[in-house]
């Protein structure tokens, strides 16, 4: 039987994603920062509920030696875990920049870094990165977000190299809009009254953000990719997820930067 390891399954795409490995018949190791928020998961055959904070090498360590203790073996990492930090980049603090990099990116790495023996002896093995359309295409105040969702398109597609010859695959999501609670706790937007400046920007992204979320993919719709990045054979390193994902993705790929740019400043002032 297979056995995914999941960082961030407390809700949102971690959560579905571990809901629909275990129903087709995986072994599951759902991992999150608060395991009371794992309950329900937890009630489930064949998954193990267990801590995991990606900022706490400790936690990694235990998370990924209590799953290979329980179930033999890990065949497929989901590095979920993210949050997304937006605003102007002068409101931030360097300590506030240093928790959106060190979760969505340093994070990431220390959980492959921490499984990658495991699968290396086993010449095997799938890392899954979440992405998202925010890692090819930007919007206004997301210097920081989207330099993490850059970055792990950039790690993601060089790692690919150095582990294919090992027998170990890396597979990238770019999720669309998901119904989650990405738009609320996990949304740290910064503002500061000392710089009005950014006002009507951050006005104007507010507006955009909702057009755009006006209707988003269901997390179950992103689990349904991430089932096929886990069981697709060959090297496929790109998984769009979304009808928005397709179209935005397209629409970039399709123009060059001062076109699709031009496009995003003109949907500011709609
Ligand atoms: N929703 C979207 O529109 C969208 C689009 C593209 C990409 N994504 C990406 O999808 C991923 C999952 O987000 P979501 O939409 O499912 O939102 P979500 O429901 O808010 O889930 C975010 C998850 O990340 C976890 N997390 C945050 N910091 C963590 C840390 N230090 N250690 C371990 N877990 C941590 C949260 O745990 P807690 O419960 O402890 O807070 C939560 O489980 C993120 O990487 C996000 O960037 C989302």
């Amino acid at each position: 039987m297979n056995t995914i390891l999941i960082t961030g399954a407390s809700s949102g795409i971690g959560k579905a994603t571990a809901k629909r490995f275990q129903a087709e018949g995986w072994n599951v190791v759902a991992t999150m920062r608060d395991t009371a928020a794992g309950g329900d998961l937890g009630a489930l055959d064949n998954v193990l509920v267990t801590r995991l904070d990606v900022t706490d090498a400790g936690s990694i360590a235990d998370a990924v030696a209590a799953g290979i203790d329980r179930f033999g073996q890990i065949d497929v990492l989901l590095n979920n875990a993210g949050y997304g930090a937006y605003g102007p980049l002068e409101a931030f603090s360097v300590d506030r920049i240093r928790r959106q990099f060190d979760t969505n990116v340093i994070g990431l790495l220390e959980v492959t870094k921490a499984i990658l023996p495991h699968m290396r002896a086993n010449r095997s093995g799938t890392i899954i990165n979440i992405s998202s359309i925010g890692g090819q295409i930007t919007f206004p105040l997301g210097t920081l977000y989207h330099g993490t969702k850059f970055a792990v398109e950039g790690l993601s597609e060089a790692l690919h190299y150095e582990l294919e010859p090992l027998g170990i695959r890396v597979r990238i999501i770019e999720p669309g809009m998901v119904r989650t609670d990405f738009g609320g706790r996990s949304f740290d937007f910064a503002r500061d009254e000392n710089l009005p400046d950014y006002d009507p920007m951050a006005a104007a992204m507010g507006r955009l953000f909702a057009k755009l979320a006006a209707d988003p993919s269901s997390p179950d719709v992103i689990a349904g990719v991430i089932w096929e990045a886990a069981n697709e054979s060959g090297d496929r390193l790109r998984f769009r997820a979304g009808p928005d994902a397709h179209a935005l993705l397209e629409d970039r790929k399709a123009q060059d930067d001062e076109t699709f740019i031009g496009g995003i400043k003109e949907l500011m002032k709609g």
